[in-house]
């Protein structure tokens, strides 16, 4: 049984952030950002749009892309590291918006990773045969957990969505491989320190300003291009392809992109970035730009899409898909 992503779907919200904007905010210059990182923009959400709303509406185009009724969704999957509420989970937020009333729904965390983490849970549950048509969502307010105070961190996020819809049925990209990794010892160098059990909110924690990213960026910049390089490798390995084709990367620094592609004889040009206009919005960075990517380009039979991703956790991942 393969397991095949039928169509995809983003949403951006309007709003504009840009390096200029950033400048009037933080001790930053447009040079700075641009040449370190390689952002100009990025968009924020409403202040009534939050995570499910973006969620479903990216949901709601992938399943009228795909063709697919709510009735026939089996599993709604959501990959965030900012959901609606600690619980219920966003999954059955958007559920409830879907009318998807036949399927079963879960939030699942693996940062800026997600996208990726999901697309595997998605094959495996596909392939064992429990379920035939899965949305993963991927979707992120990270505005509401950004420290507009810290230039380290406050220049790099944006809000979005994508989404996609994968099944047993129909034609596609078919998820050909997935590797997937994690080290929990270096949790702390990329984290919101409070507003879970182990600090809850309290007068301090909001004096501190723990409710929102920290970030040790520099190392997180080192394991960010050797543990994507090590799953881009493992990935096609186990897929056996000989030639990348297209490289739809997380889009967390361009200067990490330029590296990976370096390492894998990638030209530029076969490296499809929205960096520059969304900035990193975490999980759902992938799939904006590979949904993007389907939109703008034509992908041959037989051609393959690299997909490596890392985040918090730290966690890590790489998909590789080959049109049918
Ligand atoms: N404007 C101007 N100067 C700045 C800014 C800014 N916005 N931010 C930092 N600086 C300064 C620093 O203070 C430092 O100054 P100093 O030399 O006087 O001490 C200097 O610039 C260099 O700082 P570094 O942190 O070493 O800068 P670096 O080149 O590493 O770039 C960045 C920082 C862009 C954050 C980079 O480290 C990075 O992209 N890290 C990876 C982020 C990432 O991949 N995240 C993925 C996961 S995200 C998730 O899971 C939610």
């Amino acid at each position: 049984m393969k397991a095949k992503i039928v169509s995809t779907a983003s949403y951006l919200p309007e709003k504009v952030l840009s390096n200029a904007d950033l400048e009037k905010l933080v001790d930053t210059t447009d040079e700075w950002i641009t040449s370190r990182t390689g952002m100009k923009e990025r968009r924020l959400a409403a202040d009534d749009e939050f995570t499910s709303n973006m969620g479903t509406k990216a949901a709601k185009l992938a399943m009228e892309r795909a063709g697919l009724e709510s009735k026939d969704v089996d599993l709604i999957l959501v990959a965030t590291l900012t959901p609606d509420y600690m619980f219920p989970s966003t999954a059955c937020l958007i559920q409830r918006e879907l009318k998807a009333e036949n399927a079963a729904a879960m939030d699942f965390q693996a940062a800026c990773s997600g996208y990726i983490y999901g697309l595997s849970i998605a094959k495996g549950y596909i392939q064992a045969g429990m379920y035939k048509n899965i949305i993963l969502i991927a979707a992120e307010k990270l505005s509401a957990i950004v420290d507009y105070e810290d230039r380290g961190t406050s220049i790099l996020f944006g809000d979005g969505a994508s989404a996609c819809v994968i099944s047993s049925e129909g034609s596609g990209l078919e998820i050909d491989a997935v590797t997937l990794g994690a080290d929990g010892n270096l949790a702390e160098i990329l984290i919101m320190p409070a507003g879970g059990v182990r600090n809850p909110a309290s007068k301090e924690t909001v004096e501190n300003r723990d409710h929102y990213i920290k970030m040790e960026g520099r190392e997180v910049f080192k394991h960010a291009v050797r543990r994507m390089e090590a799953a881009s490798q493992k990935c096609v390995e186990i897929s056996g392809v000989d030639e990348i084709h297209w490289l739809v990367p997380h889009q967390a620094n361009i200067r990490i992109i330029e590296v990976l592609a370096k390492r894998f004889k990638i030209p530029m040009e076969k490296v499809f970035l929205t960096i520059h206009k969304y900035g990193n919005t975490s999980a759902s960075s992938v799939g904006i730009a590979l949904d993007e990517l389907l939109n703008e380009k034509k992908i041959e039979k037989g051609e393959n899409i690299l997909l490596p991703a890392f985040g918090a956790g730290l966690t890590w991942g790489a998909a590789l898909l080959t049109k049918e």
